[in-house]
């Protein structure tokens, strides 16, 4: 089998399981309580906490675990709306995303509007999938409550210079909420200036970086202010009550540890790997990359490529992949269920057939060259028989 679907999930490793399980049998107490297990489970807890914090350079208090970055993109949201209508009357606050964020960011913000609880404007991005600085400095207002902007794309692999951007919105109005979705960065790049960059949230995923599904966790600098999404027991600072998901914790927290001080290595296997297939597709007639504006780690994850092969359907190369015992994706995981162009490539400028029928191909630590050469066969094997059709 040939995995290369991990900006979908990164799947859990048999080691990583039972790492998990040998600790969770030391560990499974109840976090809030004071008898020994509690403590136990306590200490595990915010050591899982450290480790997260550790590589986004925060401190431990800075780190709010949630169920998943679905969570903790509502939460930053929801709860920076919340939070600024407390203090801006009448008028409904405004808040900015841009038009390539994942749908847990442009769908909770357009629910949020048509709830009359905020303005939106949906910021565009440039033909390369980066988010547009300037249009997107000139909503700038003094009545901006909150910016959401993606740092790197999950289907295209396009990165945005959001540290540029924050310290250029913070100049126009200091008091914006920046929020940035990192989920697709995570091991992938050092992040350790996120805590001193101005960025006020977030968020990320455990199951990108070979953790547990149902985790994930906010970034919330010391100071920024948002309502909570639930209120209940206190847990996490009152920031997101409810007893802890400690298995999910112990899993994300252990798979920090072991992918702290390696971006470097695993991105430089991947994106040999990345450029091997990028050209690949390219030789093929009729293909056509979706690419970042260059293949560099300031525009471009390492590990992403995100093609159409005109006259050839998605689906075709999919299922055929699949036959052939290759695993990758259409458009964006979370709604590859359901077949509707990618909002992200039509707010590229592409038409609604290659929104339809794109196909991405996402890397991991293990995958090798030689399967980019299977999957190479693969693609000109499927592309000639389709043709011949
Ligand atoms: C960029 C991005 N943001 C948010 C999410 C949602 O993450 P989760 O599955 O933890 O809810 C994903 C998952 O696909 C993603 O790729």
């Amino acid at each position: 089998m040939i995995y290369v679907d991990v900006n979908a999930t990164y799947p859990v490793t048999p080691k990583h399981y039972m790492a998990v399980a040998a600790l969770l049998q030391q560990v499974d107490g109840n976090p809030s309580s004071i008898h020994a297990p509690g403590r136990n489970a306590k200490v595990a807890l915010e050591h899982a906490r450290g480790s997260l914090a550790q590589l986004l350079g925060a401190r431990s208090l800075e780190v709010v675990f949630t169920s998943g970055a679905t969570e903790a993109n509502n939460l930053a949201l929801q709860g920076l709306v919340g939070r600024a209508a407390l203090s801006q009357g009448e008028r409904p606050p405004l808040l900015i995303v841009t038009a390539a964020e994942h749908s847990s960011v442009i769908e909770t913000a357009q629910t949020l509007r048509e709830r009359g609880l905020c303005r939106l404007e949906i910021a565009p991005v440039l033909a390369s999938g980066e988010v547009d600085g300037d249009a997107l400095l000139a909503l700038i207002g003094a009545d901006t409550a909150g910016v959401a902007m993606m740092h790197a794309n999950n289907e295209t692999g396009a990165v945005s210079d959001v540290r540029g951007l924050t310290q250029r919105i913070k100049a126009i109005n200091p008091a914006v909420h920046v929020h940035v979705d990192a989920v697709q960065m995570l091991g992938k790049a050092d992040l350790t200036w996120y805590a001193t960059s101005g960025i006020d949230s977030a968020a990320f995923s455990a199951h990108k970086i070979g953790a547990y599904k149902g985790i994930g966790a906010l970034f919330l600098k010391a100071g920024a202010k948002l309502l909570p999404l639930s209120i209940g027991g206190g847990q996490e600072r009152g920031r997101r009550p409810g007893t802890e998901n400690m298995p999910g914790i112990v899993s994300f927290g252990l798979r920090c540890q072991e992918i702290h001080g390696r971006h470097g290595e695993v991105c430089t296997a991947m994106r040999l790997l990345r450029d091997a297939w990028r050209l690949a597709v390219e030789a093929v007639p009729g293909a056509v990359v979706h690419a970042p504006s260059v293949f560099t780690d300031d525009h471009s994850l390492p590990n992403t490529v995100n093609f159409h092969i005109e006259g050839v359907s998605g689906d075709d190369l999919l299922l055929n992949f699949d036959l052939a015992g290759i695993h990758a994706s259409s458009g964006s995981a979370c709604s590859s269920s359901v077949a509707r162009p990618s909002h992200v490539l039509l707010a590229m400028g592409h038409s609604d057939w290659v929104a339809l029928n794109s196909v991405r191909v996402s890397f991991g630590p293990d995958s090798t060259l030689a399967d980019v050469a299977r999957m190479a066969e693969v693609l000109r094997e499927v592309v000639a028989r389709v043709r011949r059709a």
